[in-house]
């Protein structure tokens, strides 16, 4: 293991570290400025987490597929010039000596577990699931050491794997190709009776038949899983990792029998795909955390361009990239569009019109529901104020022309002095360039002057 040569995180007291003595043993780094995509780059496949020490941990495949990583900032934005430790490196010679993929991380039994897979020097692709553990706290400093191989029912190609707890049971959810059937992988769920070993027979949650789940590869990997609103959701990557990759999304109700194929229900249609108006391709290998704030985030790779030269498991450019995650009103997740390059977005509710928000679709701006898209946009803050960008329209910009607001290039007119909202300090207001504010009003977005109890709440916007 060893600590990359450049920039060191001081870690005074780094003796035994108790739980928890581990947040005051480091000093962060100077405090991180805002959250940026891409977050860290040419590290695909990342899974990010807050963990009980109050940190979050952030491992992924790098493009050397050579090594297993890992991150620790005590901010998601910390993560771009975190720190990064290498703690463990795949042998010259023999097995393990190939490919290794997509590492994540997980603290059970006293004890931190890397899962990743891993294939031989001979046969690079010949991938299997492995884990290495750390039984020290202190994942960053401690010693790993390899556990072994995951046993499944197949010696056949295994990847992906991820753990989670559910009423009292802990689950291992894997990416696996299965004899008989004609596809790359599947997805399977098993109780974890030990590391290394299932409590019982898999059972297999989705095999890869629709359209955009076989285009390229027939593929269902890269399972996450996110426990919300009474029911259990595991997101799943699909097709080849070009721009055709995509996300899909598994359900089951919380209180079902997770090993029941029937408990889960499967989205006839992807979540998350490419985009052009955000230009972000291949969006997919994700994970799911949240935010300082306790708001869920997530976390997923793309690439900030389409075509691609060669193999595109070959092609470094995965980065990583997060944005807030938002629910419909049945309470699924809405994945929206990945966002783009630039600070996360946001939405802006006004405070006396809850359920409604900021929109913009193409020139025209109002206040209203509909796709969440058309509801983002990121604060880009430069001398003197803020522009409201929204996402499907980058280099675009919310501004003021004739006490108008429209959408179009992003100078002095665009330029808005966000403060705290003018209804009781709650959320943000804006002030334009000629004194008034950001305010609705029957629907229409307008600038005006906050004159009144009924114009500042107008004026005032939740940010979530
Ligand atoms: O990034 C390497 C592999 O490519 C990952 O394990 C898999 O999710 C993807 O297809």
């Amino acid at each position: 293991m060893d600590l990359q040569p450049s920039r060191r995180v001081l870690l005074a007291g780094a003796g035994a570290l108790a739980f928890g003595g581990i947040a005051g043993a480091a000093h962060a780094a100077a405090e991180p400025g805002p959250l940026i995509n891409p977050v860290v780059r040419q590290r695909a496949d990342a899974q990010v987490f807050k963990h009980i020490d109050g940190y979050y941990y952030l491992t992924g495949s790098v493009p050397e597929y050579d090594r297993l990583i890992i991150r620790r900032s005590r901010t998601l934005a910390g993560f771009t010039d975190a720190e990064e430790v290498v703690v463990w490196r795949r042998p010259t010679e023999g097995k393990l000596g190939g490919y290794i993929w997509a590492p994540e991380l997980h603290w059970f039994d006293g004890a931190w577990h890397m899962y990743f897979a891993a294939g031989d020097k001979d046969q690079p692709f010949r991938i299997r699931t492995y884990a290495i553990r750390c039984k020290s706290p202190d994942a960053m400093a401690g010693q790993w050491e390899l556990l072994g191989k995951v046993e499944t029912p197949w010696d056949t190609f295994t990847l992906d794997s991820t753990v989670f707890h559910h009423k009292g049971v802990r689950y291992f959810c894997w990416a696996q190709k299965e004899p008989g059937i004609d596809t790359n992988s599947n997805l399977y769920l098993a109780p974890l009776a030990t590391p290394l070993t299932l409590g019982e027979a898999p059972t297999r949650l989705t095999v890869p038949t629709l359209d955009w789940e076989i285009r390229g590869f027939k593929v269902a990997e890269a399972p996450a899983v996110l426990i919300r609103n009474g029911r259990v959701f595991i997101a799943y990557s699909a097709s080849a990792t070009d721009d055709r990759y995509c996300l899909g999304l598994l359900t089951a109700d919380a209180d079902a029998d997770l090993m029941a194929q029937g408990s889960w229900t499967k989205s006839p249609v992807p979540v998350l795909v490419s985009s052009e108006e955000t230009r972000v391709w291949g969006p997919g290998h994700n994970s799911f955390t949240v935010d300082e704030q306790g708001r869920d985030v997530l976390v997923f790779h793309g690439r900030d361009y389409k075509a691609i030269k060669g193999d595109p498991l070959f092609d470094p450019n995965r980065h990583t990239r997060v944005q807030r995650l938002y629910y419909k009103p049945d309470g699924t997740p809405d994945f929206g569009v990945p966002a783009g390059a630039g600070e996360i977005p946001d939405r802006f509710s006004p405070a006396d019109q809850p359920g409604a928000f900021l929109r913009v679709d193409g020139g025209a701006v109002s206040v209203g529901e509909g796709p969440l898209a058309a509801t983002q946009l990121r604060q880009k803050a430069g001398a003197g104020g803020v522009w409201l960008e929204p996402i499907l329209q980058p280099g675009q910009a919310l501004r003021v022309e004739g006490g108008k607001v429209t959408v179009g290039p992003g100078d002095g007119a665009a330029r808005f002095k966000r403060v705290k909202g003018l209804a009781g300090g709650k959320g943000v207001s804006f002030q334009a360039p000629d004194g008034g504010y950001l305010m609705h009003r029957n629907g229409a977005v307008v600038v005006g002057p906050a004159r009144d109890a009924r114009a500042r709440a107008a004026a005032t916007f939740l940010v979530s």
